[in-house]
């Protein structure tokens, strides 16, 4: 979703900007723009489409100078709220003298009655954004002190925002704020970079400050000055990025994708790393802070999240039910907050997000606060807004997800959730010698899923019989339900072929109205419990013309014979074989969209990080 740069501190900030939008284009965008201050004067640059494009626009329209000369700017990444992708809907946004410019994610609900008292003031206005209200409501609030204009316009405002405001009336200064959108800033040598994400900052630095909700910061070269809306001096401590720069790179893969997937190998071996307790037959999750007792007690665990993190707590329900003998219950964040959820102080409410910044999610996560549960969350990015508002919980440890589709995220997700499933587990029902046997199947997921990597040229043939089709579904049961909606996920989102996920028996209450001859059905068939009743669902497709991909379990020839085309996965516990089955479904999702010369990383209308509800 929407990005934000601002670079102040040595020459050629225009390059420094466009670079860092380059940096944040896997969010998803469709619009970019780059404000820098020359002789004094702000001068913008914009351009639909991508940051290659805008790159092209500025170096056409701007003499080279300017590139070399300027020294502070701010850009934009716009995914389109309010009005459509153009250049002129495209941020910056200027006030109405033209001498103040602003970068905004998130949305400000009441911009009608703002722009309609503005209008009445004499204002003029180009865009349909939102953006643009704001931008002329700190220009009106300007008494010459920017900062403070800012303050005052911010109380004005009702939604969310992170902003970056620069002012040709008080060159040397980036004004920036957030509320419910994040704001990164990077502590370089002699340069200062704002940022809606670190991604843009890990070239420069790994020194940051994480400005948290309704912080204002007055950023210069060579300083951050923090305060409150009210003006009230706040502390944040610096923080290390920890991050590799090389990490956001691709290494020699022709997608971020194709990497995450195969990085997956070594993700899920740095979730796993020292949290399994062999001798104690359970985990080690310190950043859960329970006590064995509080486990004990638990009624319910309540898992919440988005699109594949959403998947993931599917998953984690199975576990915790099967292992740990708790009633577990999945929640969609964005639903959750309006359906009143009835909440206790026995009930663990685990909030699951790669990004931890989906505002879906982190409205859930203040719910369930208000009414007084047991809040963690699951977060890959660290320091995000939800893993800091909850406190507790556990880092994947997937490293940068640049992909907006997630790969490496969930599998993460889902053997984090496994490993706090074996902790509870072993709190309440299991035997040592039950955890240390449960725990030895979690060692082995990373080499599982190495072997699933192994068979990529194979998944590569069999996606060229499936790329042509503009239909399919996909079908599981148990904890292979789940994979299966992850994997119609993972096909629309990159492929645009439209596909459902089914419960296997749920295809014939309808969906399978729309089978016809040759329609793809990928079924999950391992050999777990209920594997014969899903070949049974299978015949059925296969009565109806159906060509079928199975997902079987390595040596399970009975259910191989069932398919047209098979991809085989290791056999182990039921819940450990949700992992590589889903690897296999990404890997062929993969295949099918390069196969239609769809834009993997990036695809159109989505966003790595949705801030907006
Ligand atoms: C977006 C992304 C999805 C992601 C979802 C939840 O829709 O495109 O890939 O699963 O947000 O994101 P989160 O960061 O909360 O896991």
């Amino acid at each position: 979703m929407c990005g934000i740069v601002g670079y102040i501190g040595k020459a050629d900030a225009a390059t420094m900007l466009i670079n860092g939008l380059r940096r944040l284009e896997y969010r998803g965008y469709d619009s970019a723009g780059v404000a820098v201050l020359d002789d004094d004067r702000i001068v913008i640059a914009k351009a639909p489409g991508k940051v290659a494009a805008l790159s092209e626009r500025a170096r056409a329209e701007w003499p080279a100078e300017r590139f070399s000369r300027t020294t502070i700017g701010i850009a934009h990444t716009r995914w389109a709220t309010h009005g459509p992708p153009t250049e002129v809907n495209a941020h910056p946004h200027l006030d109405q003298s033209g001498e103040v410019a602003l970068v905004h994610n998130g949305i400000i609900e009441n911009y009608r009655s703002l722009r309609a008292r503005l209008v009445g003031k004499g204002h003029h206005f180009y865009s349909e954004t939102d953006t643009e209200v704001l931008a002329h409501l700190i220009g009106d609030c300007d008494k010459g002190n920017l900062f403070q204009a800012v303050c005052d316009a911010l109380h004005q405002v009702e939604g969310t925002f992170g902003i970056a405001v620069l002012s040709a009336r008080e060159p040397g200064k980036i004004i920036t704020a957030r509320r419910g959108s994040p704001i990164v800033i990077g502590i370089g040598d002699g340069e200062t970079i704002i940022a809606s994400d670190a991604a843009a900052i890990l070239a420069h630095t790994q020194r940051v400050i994480y400005l948290d909700d309704n912080d204002i910061a007055i950023v210069t070269a060579d300083s951050v000055d923090i305060r409150d809306l009210h003006n009230i001096p706040v502390t944040r401590e610096i923080a290390e990025l920890g991050l590799d720069a090389a990490a956001a790179e691709k290494g020699g893969f022709e997608h971020f994708m194709l990497k995450e997937i195969h990085e997956q190998p070594d993700s899920l071996a740095n979730a796993i790393r020292g949290r399994l307790d062999f001798n104690l037959g359970s985990s080690v999750l310190a950043g859960m802070g329970t006590s064995p007792r509080e486990l004990a007690e638990l009624g319910r665990v309540v898992l919440i999240g988005c699109g594949t993190s959403l998947h993931a707590g599917l998953v984690g329900e199975y576990a915790f039910e099967d292992l740990a003998d708790v009633h577990a219950e999945v929640q969609q964040a964005a639903e959750f907050r309006y359906r009143n959820p009835i909440l206790g102080s026995r009930d663990l409410v685990v909030a699951i997000s790669q990004s931890g910044e989906t505002a879906d999610t982190l409205a859930a996560v203040r719910e369930a606060n208000q009414k007084g549960a047991f809040v963690m969350s699951l977060c890959n990015v660290v320091g995000s807004t939800i893993a800091r508002e909850t406190g507790r919980g556990v880092y994947l440890h997937a490293g940068p997800e640049i992909s907006v589709a997630s790969t490496k995220a969930f599998t993460c997700q889902v053997v984090v959730l496994l490993m706090m499933a074996l902790k509870l587990g072993r709190g309440r029902r299991f035997s040592r010698e039950e955890g240390i046997r449960f725990a030895r199947e979690i060692e082995m997921v990373p080499a599982l899923v190495g072997r699933m990597i192994r068979q990529n040229a194979r998944i590569a043939d069999i996606a060229e019989g499936y790329a042509h089709n503009e239909h399919a579904f996909f079908i599981g049961r148990g904890p292979m339900y789940p994979v299966a909606l992850e994997g119609a996920l993972k096909l629309k989102e990159i492929s645009y072929i439209h596909a459902e996920g089914y419960h296997a028996a749920e295809l014939k209450h309808g969906p399978i109205a729309l089978l016809v001859k040759g329609t793809p059905v990928i079924a999950i068939a391992c050999d777990i419990p209920g594997k014969d009743k899903t070949l049974g669902n299978i015949e059925e497709c296969r009565a109806r013309g159906a060509r079928i991909l199975g997902i079987v379990t390595e040596g399970d020839q009975e259910a191989a014979e069932c398919m047209d085309d098979f991809i085989t996965v290791p056999r182990c516990h039921p819940l450990v074989a949700t992992i590589p089955a889903v690897v296999a479904l990404q890997l062929f999702a993969y295949h099918v969209a390069r196969i239609r010369g769809c834009e993997i990383d990036q695809p159109r209308n989505l966003a790595k990080s949705v801030t907006v509800e």
